[in-house]
């Protein structure tokens, strides 16, 4: 049996290079390879205000890219997670596994809340919905970046404390987070993680930006002092940042692209880079224009739901007959 794959972006705004790097370019990759199944997580995008239509669209422009980037409807299942309401209903049987003090330790809570004067109680049980997300699927294996390490860590320990309690049962899932490019940083602040909420524009890539746009946002990236293109990321934290981009853009090792500029200083790096950026992105957004003009998403999606609710059904019906709740008539 091939091992299970599960993982999940969030329709909250555009996608960056971050998500591309860090999460999609492995989904297409583990396709080959393992039973899998990426989904829109809507249910997650809830926990801080949507507008109604922007859901809506931000939820197919998700699944759009999915496809646009390579994932095959045909190999991979393809869902919106809210389409599959097993998902929202283990999510509270795992809220009740979980402690206040998990909760508080995430660090991504903790950012998302900062500063905020009232924050949505669904903001921090989110990750024992991610949890359920995965556990539900039993499945192995999670492709994320590295920002997501804390919620699968909780996810194992939730697994693992309701085997303790009620038989074993789960598969306790591993991360699988790229060596290089697990965190894209932002291209004005190496400090930063790479994010779409980012009010700056300027700091990220979206995968639909246009070619021009592109240039212009990597021409004017920061860069280290020094001219050495050299991998650093202690000490030269932004050449590090945009030498990940590029080994995944151009398919190139770090050692390459070292050797490559040896003494030709960052100019000629940006230049070359933000062509491989725009590389690597142009095919992707033909794909995207010409998939969401045929409007096979919605089917793609109900396909995808199809696939996948049987498995997760069943997991709920497992979990709660172990819990103790009375089978229905
Ligand atoms: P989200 O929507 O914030 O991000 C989607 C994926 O992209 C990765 N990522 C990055 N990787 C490298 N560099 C970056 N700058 C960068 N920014 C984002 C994220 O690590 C993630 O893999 N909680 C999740 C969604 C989720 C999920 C799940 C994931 C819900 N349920 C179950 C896996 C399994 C999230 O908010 O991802």
């Amino acid at each position: 049996m091939p091992k299970r794959v599960l993982s999940g972006i969030q329709p909250s705004g555009q996608l960056t290079l971050g998500n591309y790097i860090g999460a999609i370019q492995n989904f297409v990759k583990l396709q080959e390879t393992h039973e899998c199944f990426f989904m829109v997580v809507d249910l997650h995008a809830v926990t801080v205000p949507q507008e109604p239509a922007a859901l809506r669209e931000q939820t197919e422009a998700v699944a759009a890219l999915f496809i646009a980037a390579g994932i095959d409807p045909a190999k991979a299942s393809v869902f919106a997670q809210s389409h599959v309401p097993a998902h929202a209903e283990l999510g509270w049987l795992m809220t009740t596994l979980t402690y206040m003090g998990e909760l508080e330790r995430m660090t991504q809570f903790k950012d998302k809340a900062a500063g905020k004067e009232s924050v949505g109680a669904g903001l921090f049980v989110y990750p024992a919905l991610m949890a359920a997300d995965i556990l539900v699927y039993n499945a192995d294996l999670v492709p994320v970046g590295d920002d997501q390490k804390q919620h699968l860590e909780l996810t194992r320990d939730l697994a693992q404390r309701f085997n303790t309690r009620f038989g074993d049962y789960f598969t306790i899932p591993e991360p699988y987070i790229p060596k290089i490019g697990a965190r894209i940083m932002s291209l004005d602040d190496a400090a930063k993680k790479m994010s779409k909420s980012n009010p700056n524009p300027a700091s990220f890539i979206a995968l639909l930006d246009p070619p021009d746009m592109i240039r212009k946002k990597i021409s004017r990236a920061t860069t280290d002092s020094g001219r050495e293109v050299a991998f650093d990321p202690a000490g030269k934290p932004e050449i590090s940042n945009l030498m990940s981009i590029y080994a995944h853009c151009a398919g190139v090792t770090l050692e390459e692209i070292a050797g490559r500029y040896e003494g030709q200083g960052y100019g000629a790096f940006k230049k070359d880079l933000a062509e491989h950026v725009v590389a690597a992105l142009e095919p992707l957004q033909a794909r995207y224009r010409e998939i969401r003009s045929s409007g096979e998403i919605g089917d793609i999606l109900k396909r995808g739901a199809e696939r996948v609710s049987a498995i997760a059904n069943q997991t709920l019906a497992d979990v709660k007959e172990r819990m103790g709740f009375l089978a229905p008539r």
